[in-house]
C-alpha cells in the first residue's frame, strides 16, 4: 500500500513538473521562449520617429508673459462644468468662450458665469463648434475637457491656431497620437499641458518637497494607482464613451493619476527616464456582471481587465508599480508610495511617513517591541513634518483652494499654477513630454498584455533631451 502511495506521489510530481514546464513557455512576437533554455526574453521595440527638420524640443519652454489669460473651454460635462466654476475664482483670467456639442451643457456653464458675477461668454455648439472656438483670434488658452477620442485632434488643431492648450487626462490614447501632439507642440512652440491634478494633492506635493529636500535619501521606487469603482458614474458619460473604451481596450487606460506623482518623485525626463514595462491583468469580471445586471446586456464582452498591474524600469535602475482598477468593489485609492534609502511615504489607506532614526536614537538600546520600521511616525510628528515641508505652492494657494474645492482643492491649485506660469512667462509645471509619458501607459501596457506580458520598450519622447534638465523644478516669478 505504502509502495503504491509513493509511486502515485512520484507520478503526481512528474506530472506537475512537466505541466509546469509547458506552462512556462510563453509566446511573444510569434517566438516561443523557453524559460528553462538559454534564450532571454526580448523587448518589444517601439519606434521613436526622427524629429522633423527645423523643429526643436519644448523642454523648459518660456513664452512671453500673458498678464490677462483669455480662455476658451471645450467640453462642459461633469468635469468641464466644474472647471469653469473654478476659473471664476482666478485673478487675471477672462472666460471668453464656452463650447459643448450639447447646447444645454453650454447654457449650464453660462449660468455659472452669471451666478459668479462674470461677463457672459460667447457660446459654441454642434459638431464643429470647437473648431470655430479654436479659430478665434482673442484666445490665449484652450482648455479641453471632452471624452478621450477628441483630445488629440482638439489639442493639435488648437496649437495650429496659435493657442496654448491644457487637456484633461489621459490626453492621448495611442503612441501615434502622442507623437503627433509632441510634433505639433515642438513645431508651433506652444505650451501643451495635461491637466493632471493629483500632483497638486496636499500629501503628494508635500511629500515631493520632502523628497526633493533629501528627507527620504535617494528615492529608489514609487507606486501609484487609480483604484476607483466607477459603477455610480458609468451611465453619466456622454454617449457612453468611457464604457465603450473599456470594452475595446486592455491595459492601464487611466494611468495618469498614479503615473504623475510617481514620475515626479523619480525625476522622469529630468535626469532619468522610463525604459521598459511589463503588465499583467485579471480578466474583466465585475464590469460584465454590472452590464448584465444594470443594462441587461447578454454576454457582454469587455477587454479591459478587472485590474491591471504594471512594473516599470528606469534608466537609473529604479522601479515603479502602477495599478488600474475601475471595476472591483473596494475603497478608492491612488496607492502613492515613495520608497527611499532613508525613508518612506504612504498615502492610502492612511497617510504616513517612516524615517530612518536619528544618530541619537540609534545609540540607544533597541527596543524590539517598538522598532521604527514597524510603525509610521506619530500623527503629531507627521503633522509637524507636513507643516515644515509645506510646498511654497500650497502656502500660496491652500486657503482659497480649500474654499473653491475640486477633489479637496488640488484641482484649483492645478488651475492656479497653469495661469500663474502663463501670466509670468514661466515654463509650466508639466510639459508635453509628461503628457506623453503618463498617458501612453495605456497603449504600452496593451502591447505587453497582448503578448503574454512580454516586456515593452518605453519610447524616449524627449528624443535624447531627458538629461538636459536635472530634477523637477517649479518656477516662480523673481
Ligand atoms: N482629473 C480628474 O480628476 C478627472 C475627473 C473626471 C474626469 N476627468 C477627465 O475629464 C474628461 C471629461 O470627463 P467627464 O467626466 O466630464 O465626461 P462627460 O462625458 O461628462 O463630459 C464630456 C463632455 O464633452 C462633450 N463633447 C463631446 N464631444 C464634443 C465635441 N466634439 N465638441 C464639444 N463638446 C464635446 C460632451 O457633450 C460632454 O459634455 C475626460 O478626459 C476624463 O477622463 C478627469
Amino acid at each position: 500500500m505504502r509502495f503504491f502511495k509513493s509511486i502515485s506521489l512520484c507520478l503526481a510530481i512528474a506530472i506537475s513538473v512537466s505541466s509546469c514546464m509547458i506552462n512556462n513557455t510563453a509566446n511573444s512576437n510569434n517566438k516561443t521562449i523557453n524559460h528553462y533554455g538559454k534564450q532571454t526574453v526580448k523587448l518589444i521595440k517601439t519606434d521613436v520617429p526622427q524629429r522633423p527638420n527645423g523643429q526643436k524640443d519644448v523642454l523648459g519652454l518660456r513664452l512671453a508673459p500673458i498678464p490677462v489669460v483669455r480662455v476658451g473651454f471645450i467640453g462642459l460635462g461633469m468635469r468641464g462644468h466644474s472647471a469653469v466654476n473654478r476659473f471664476t475664482f482666478l485673478k487675471g483670467v477672462e472666460i471668453k468662450a464656452l463650447c459643448d456639442i450639447r447646447p444645454e451643457y453650454v447654457e449650464s456653464s453660462q449660468q455659472t458665469l452669471i451666478k459668479r458675477g462674470c461677463p457672459k461668454a460667447d457660446v459654441y455648439t454642434g459638431e464643429d463648434g470647437w473648431k470655430k472656438l479654436c479659430e478665434r483670434k482673442d484666445l490665449d488658452l484652450i482648455y479641453i475637457v471632452t471624452d478621450w477620442a477628441n483630445h488629440a485632434p482638439m489639442m493639435i488643431y488648437a496649437m495650429e491656431q496659435g493657442k496654448n492648450v491644457a487637456c484633461e487626462v489621459p490626453a492621448v490614447t495611442s503612441l501615434e497620437e502622442a507623437w503627433a501632439v509632441i510634433n505639433t507642440a515642438e513645431r508651433t512652440q506652444k505650451h501643451c499641458m495635461m491637466l493632471e491634478n493629483c500632483v497638486y494633492d496636499f500629501f503628494e506635493l508635500t511629500t515631493l518637497n520632502m523628497a526633493q529636500q533629501g528627507l527620504f535619501g535617494e528615492v529608489l521606487s514609487a507606486k501609484g494607482a487609480y483604484i476607483h469603482n466607477l459603477e455610480p458614474y458609468w451611465n453619466a458619460y456622454y454617449n457612453d464613451w468611457r464604457m465603450k473604451f473599456n470594452k475595446e481596450h486592455r491595459g492601464d487606460i487611466y494611468a495618469t493619476h498614479g503615473m504623475g506623482p510617481a514620475c515626479q518623485l523619480l525625476n522622469i525626463h529630468r535626469g532619468d527616464r522610463m525604459t521598459s514595462l511589463v503588465a499583467m491583468d485579471v480578466p474583466a469580471t465585475s464590469i460584465p456582471m454590472y452590464l448584465e445586471k444594470e443594462r441587461g446586456e447578454k454576454n457582454p464582452q469587455v477587454k479591459n481587465g478587472e485590474m491591471t498591474h504594471t512594473l516599470i524600469k528606469t534608466a537609473q535602475g529604479k522601479t515603479m508599480y502602477i495599478e488600474h482598477n475601475v471595476a472591483s468593489y473596494r475603497p478608492y485609492s491612488r496607492l502613492y508610495q515613495a520608497i527611499g534609502t532613508n525613508g518612506y511615504a504612504n498615502k492610502y489607506p492612511f497617510e504616513g511617513y517612516c524615517l530612518r532614526p536619528t544618530e541619537q536614537a540609534k545609540k540607544s538600546v533597541p527596543n524590539h517591541e517598538n522598532l521604527n520600521t514597524h510603525n509610521f511616525v506619530s500623527q503629531e510628528a507627521k503633522k509637524a513634518l507636513m507643516d515644515k515641508y509645506k510646498h511654497p505652492i500650497h502656502k500660496e494657494t491652500e486657503a482659497l483652494a480649500k474654499k473653491v474645492g475640486g477633489h479637496g482643492g488640488m484641482d484649483f491649485v492645478m488651475d492656479y499654477r497653469l495661469i500663474y506660469c502663463l501670466q509670468n512667462g514661466l515654463p509650466l509645471d508639466m510639459d508635453v513630454y509628461d503628457l506623453a509619458e503618463w498617458s501612453t501607459l495605456g497603449a504600452l501596457t496593451e502591447l505587453s498584455l497582448e503578448n503574454n506580458s512580454a516586456p515593452v520598450e518605453i519610447p524616449d519622447f524627449t528624443r535624447g533631451g531627458w538629461k538636459k534638465v536635472k530634477g523637477l523644478q517649479f518656477h516662480y516669478k523673481k
